[in-house]
Parts: C-alpha cells; structure tokens; sequence
C-alpha cells in the first residue's frame, strides 16, 4: 500500500485560514511517499529513509515524542481517537520536500501517513475534510505547531495543475485555473533564522481573537469594514489586512480566470504590502528577498507562510533572469493512493 502527498504553495490568502477567510493554494510536484506493510508483533515499525533513522512505535503507547516521531505518535493516537485501529506494520517513509522551505513539509507527512494507514485498514471512517482535521490536530496537539487548517486542506483538495479556492467558514473547495502561460512560480529563502515564528504568529492569532472579541463575532470574516476601522491599534490594522487579503483573494480567482498574469503580480504586491504594514509578519531579511525577486524582474512578490523569516514567493515573467537559489514550483497533484 502507497500513498503521496504534496508539498504546497498558497499563492494567496495568509493569515486567513484561522480567521475563517479565503485561501488560495496549489499542490507542488514534489511530496512525501509513505508505504505501508502489514507485519508480526505489536508495533509500527518505521524506516524515515530520507533522514536514514528508524523508530519503533508500540500501537497502544500515548507516548510523546520529538522531531518526525511526534509526527507519526500523533497520526496514531489521532487514528485510533477515530476508532480506526491500526495494525502492526512496516512503513517506510521517504520526503522530496525540503524541511523548512515552507512547502509544508510537515502536512505532506501527516497526510501520506494518514492515507496510508487508512488503506492498510481498508478504513472508511474518515472523508477528506476530516482526515484534513485530524492532520491539523496532530500539528496542534503532538507537535506542538499552533498551525490552521491551509496545509492539510491544500495537500488533500489541490486539483491537478490547477490551484484550489479553500473557503475556510464553510470548508467549500473549488478549483481554479492556474495557467500563467510561461511565467513562472519561485520561492526565495530570506535566510532569516525562525526564532521568533512561533510566538510571532501566535500574536496576530490572538489579536484576532481580540477583534472578534471587541465586536462580538465568531469570525473574522463576519466582520465590517467600518467596524474594524474604528477599533484601537493595532487590532484596526490586524483585522484590515484579513478583510482586505479575502477580497485579493477573489481578486487573483478572477484574475486567473482571465489569465491576467500582470494583475496577478500585482496582487501579489499588494499581499506583501498589507502583510508587512498592516499585519506586521515582514522582516530585514525578508525585505531584502522581496527586493532580489524585484530586481530580478518580479511582477509581483510577496512573503509567504507565517512570515517573521522564511520565505518569499514571486512571480516571474517568461525569460526573466531568476535568482540563483530560486526554487521553481509548478502545479502538481493532490494527496492519493498510488
Ligand atoms: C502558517 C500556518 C497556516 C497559515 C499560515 C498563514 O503557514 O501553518 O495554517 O495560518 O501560516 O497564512
């Protein structure tokens, strides 16, 4: 038994997805391969073969565990919350997607793994928008990632080739032409080390707790533009850059419709403009990559993920001369059985 992941990349609509909005991601090429084999005892036995490490997981221990195995702890006791009962097996794991390159690595992994375990079982107790809950809460709960539900959604809704409108309120996928004839998609990494990510984005996650709190919504995306511009700041700028980042995401939708490649780069600087003066999430470092991908002719670039570091996804016009440490990324496949 075997099943893929991708990596992905949201081309726009960030910090959105924990506030109920608009998001606009692809699946990448590259992913995470699991395959699965039933065998004697009472364990998962598991052959990390990209990092070359083994480790033995007993199928009734609620252990945690750090790195890749607090990973595979939490598919299984997620699983298991399920009433999906998991048998002892072989697995063998293998990554094309570089660690921290916000290709989120992390939700491929959960994703296969989850797929693949799911086969094994001949288990159906489980439809995509829930397996998608149940991989975010291993990030949340065995992890340690405060995280939303972009990655896993992305990884187990992107369409081939196309990219994919997640509306967050209601869980509604749709997919979305991505044919930008021959321009082309980059990452660039800003260098910037990830120290202060976690807390950093925990922050905006609680401010924008505190502006529903202020006008009595549930959500973000209920909120009016007239009632954020009067809140205090900064929870006025926080919460404009979400309403604002829902409409460029309905924006770029169009945009790609029509196969608009110059306002798509446009939008993307308008992303990156809301996400560094309003929502805060940029950095020197991450300022310096935008100027790179701009000087190297970007139509647009903007800082992507959680910001504070990481990095930056811009859009280039055919024959543009690209940075040299540019990772190209093109639509891929979402997650399936092989
Ligand atoms: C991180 C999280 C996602 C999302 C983005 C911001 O990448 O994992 O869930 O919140 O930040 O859009």
């Amino acid at each position: 038994m075997r099943a893929f992941a991708p990596g992905r990349v949201n081309l726009i609509g960030e910090h959105t997805d924990y506030n109920g909005g608009l998001c606009l991601p692809f699946a990448v090429e590259q992913g995470v391969t699991v395959s699965v084999a039933s065998a004697g005892g009472d364990a998962l036995e598991v052959h990390a073969m990209t990092l070359g490490e083994v480790g033995l997981f007993e199928l009734e221990s609620r252990a945690r565990a750090e790195g890749w195995r607090a990973f595979v702890r939490g598919v299984l006791a997620e699983l298991a919350d399920a009433g999906v009962v998991v048998p002892p097996a072989r697995v063998w794991i293998t990554s094309e997607l570089p660690i921290g390159a916000g290709l989120a690595s992390s939700a491929a992994l959960t994703v296969a793994l989850s797929l693949a375990l799911l086969a094994l079982t001949g288990s159906s107790a489980l439809n995509r928008r829930e397996l998608a809950a149940l991989c975010s809460r291993v990030e949340n709960d065995w992890v340690g990632a405060r995280t939303g539900l972009l990655d896993q959604m992305a990884c187990l809704f992107a369409p081939p080739g196309e990219a994919v409108r997640i509306d967050m309120a209601s869980l509604e996928v749709a997919p979305v032409p991505l044919d930008l004839g021959r321009a082309v998609l980059a990452t660039i990494d800003s260098g910037a080390p990830h120290e202060h990510a976690a807390s950093g984005y925990n922050a905006r996650r609680e401010e924008c707790a505190a502006v529903c709190q202020a006008l009595g919504l549930r959500s973000l995306r209920e909120a009016l533009p007239e009632d954020v511009e009067r809140l205090p700041e900064p929870l006025s700028r926080r919460a404009r850059h979400v309403l604002r980042e829902n409409e460029r995401v309905d924006a770029m939708v169009a945009a790609l419709w029509r196969g608009d490649v110059e306002e798509a780069g446009m939008l993307l600087d308008a992303s990156h403009a809301s996400l560094r003066d309003d929502y805060e999430v940029s950095t020197p470092e991450v300022e310096r990559a935008v100027t790179r991908a701009k000087e190297a002719g970007a139509l647009g670039a903007r800082v992507v993920g959680g910001g504070f570091g990481g990095h930056v996804l811009a859009l280039f016009p055919p024959d543009a001369d690209l940075p040299g440490d540019a990772l190209v990324v093109r639509p891929g496949r979402g997650a399936r059985l092989l």
